[in-house]
């Protein structure tokens, strides 16, 4: 089968010591997912359900305590995201897997314009083409073409992650981790974060997305679920 992506019985606990005390916090446990080549995921789940823990653990940002994470790759074929060498990791996450953070960190110190091209030259395109791709995807999510030659460091919450959402989209992935895409913007903003979400789907890439609101998305979403007591809870579909 084309499948893409294969959770089994994913869990990640995190090991705290606080005054002398060992204590165990649960990011998210037994967690199963399939996900097919070109599919759309949705997640929702009340706070600290472990939503963005599963994503991290994906993206190696966190390694899991337990389970596996299959994933085909183009490079490598297939490979368990838990267990795979960092030098793997690198060239995944540079060439195959992208990752929008639900949190805005430190920006880099260059322009926004150079942090988005950067992204596409990296994976080997031309320069020149690199920066008209840039512009257009800034343009697609509004981004003031005045802000493009500016440091990113003092956008607003919505800007920095329109630029974010640019700087992953932009690499038109294989596979797309969306941590809250939509959180805090305003309905036209949103709106084109939906539109380039169906713009990539038709061009191939896979993606799991966590959203407040699912309806939303309901019109581009294959599957969906609720994260609820560390249980994937499958919501039923009022489409299609
Ligand atoms: N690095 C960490 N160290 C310790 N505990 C963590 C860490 N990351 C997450 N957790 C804990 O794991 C649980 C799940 O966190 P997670 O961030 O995955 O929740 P979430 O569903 O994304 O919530 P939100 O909707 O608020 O973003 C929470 O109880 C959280 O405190
Ligand atoms: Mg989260």
């Amino acid at each position: 089968m084309d499948e893409l992506l294969v959770i089994k019985d994913l869990e990640k606990t995190f090991q705290m010591n606080q005054m002398n005390d060992e204590k165990k916090i649960i990011g998210c446990k037994g967690i199963n997912l399939t996900i097919r080549t070109g599919e759309f995921v949705g997640i929702t789940g009340e706070s600290g359900a472990g939503k963005s823990t599963i994503l991290k653990s994906i993206y190696r940002t966190y390694t899991p305590t337990k389970g596996c994470i299959h994933y085909q790759s183009n490079r490598f074929g297939m490979i368990d995201l838990v267990r795979a060498s960092d030098r793997k990791m690198i060239a995944v996450r540079k060439n195959e897997i992208g990752y929008v953070s639900q949190f805005l960190h430190a920006m880099p110190r260059i322009t926004a314009l150079k942090m988005v091209m950067d992204a596409i030259v990296e994976m080997g395109e031309d320069i020149n083409i690199a920066e008209q791709k840039a512009k257009d995807i800034l343009t697609h999510f509004r981004l003031p073409s005045a802000l493009w030659d500016s440091f990113p460091r003092t956008f607003s919450g919505g800007e920095k992650l329109r630029l974010n959402l640019a700087k992953a989209m932009v690499k038109r992935p294989k596979l797309l981790l969306l941590d809250e895409p939509t959180a805090s913007l305003d309905h036209q903003s949103k709106q084109s974060v939906k539109e380039m979400i169906i713009q990539l789907k038709k061009e191939g890439t896979t993606m799991i997305g966590i959203f407040h609101d699912l309806d939303f998305m309901e019109e581009v979403v294959d599957q969906s679920y609720m994260l609820a007591n560390g249980q994937m809870e499958k919501r039923l579909m009022t489409h299609g």
